[in-house]
């Protein structure tokens, strides 16, 4: 593994949870109406959106590099009583399966360019023809993440990455909720993309 790994797992190890274990809410909105499938979430982290998938329904498949993050997850999905293939790998070194999926959701997978657009490519190639690619990343336009400037990404970047491909969804959309502990004004880059045939 990476350095990179090294980092997100001192991240992880400085508290005992670090996201609010709540299903990313643009998760919860894209979704609920879906009839499930088989799933892979992205950098899944704690878990809190994977448990949530596979409770209803979904076949999951959760990757994240940090092996502190993915500990806590099987955990979460132990205490929820689902089942859940945790993976630890790096996705942008190793990218998933092709067309193995109805569903990519990749939240707040903020890599810089490159290796972002070749990544993302890769999670759009692990797709099913008639499943979606769900992107969800802090806007350029918010506070959050301005530390980190090259890791933003805008919906129009996501959506010119996958020409023919059905858009759903390509909105900003502003909330507030607990971020790294403090309540925050988010706001988020929601694209859902549909690939046809
Ligand atoms: C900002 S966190 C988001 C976690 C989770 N998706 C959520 O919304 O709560 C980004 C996650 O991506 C993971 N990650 C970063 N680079 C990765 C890579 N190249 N391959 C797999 N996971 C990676 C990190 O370990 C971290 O858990």
């Amino acid at each position: 593994m990476t350095s990179d790994a090294a980092d997100w797992d001192a991240m992880y190890a400085e508290r005992g949870s670090i996201w609010s274990g709540e299903p990313n809410a643009q998760l919860v909105a894209e979704v609920t109406t879906m009839t499930p499938g088989t799933a892979l979430d992205v950098g899944c982290g704690e878990g809190a959106d994977a448990v949530w998938l596979a409770q209803r329904g979904w076949d999951v498949t959760a990757v994240d590099l940090s092996g502190v993050a993915l500990e806590r997850a099987r955990g979460h999905a132990s205490a929820a009583g689902v089942e859940i293939a945790f993976e630890r790998a790096d996705l942008v070194a190793a990218p998933p399966p092709p067309g193995g999926y109805d569903l990519v959701s990749a939240q707040f997978f903020h890599l810089p360019d490159p290796p972002r657009s070749q990544a993302y490519r890769g999670l759009g190639a692990a797709v099913a023809p008639g499943g979606h690619l769900l992107v969800v990343g802090h806007y350029p336009s918010a506070h959050i993440g301005k530390d980190h400037p090259e890791r933003l990404f805008t919906i129009d970047e996501v959506v010119a990455l996958f020409p023919g491909w059905q858009v759903v969804t390509a909105e900003i959309r502003e909330r507030t909720a607990m971020h790294h502990g403090e309540l925050s004004d988010l706001v988020d880059g929601v694209v859902l993309l549909r690939r046809d045939g």
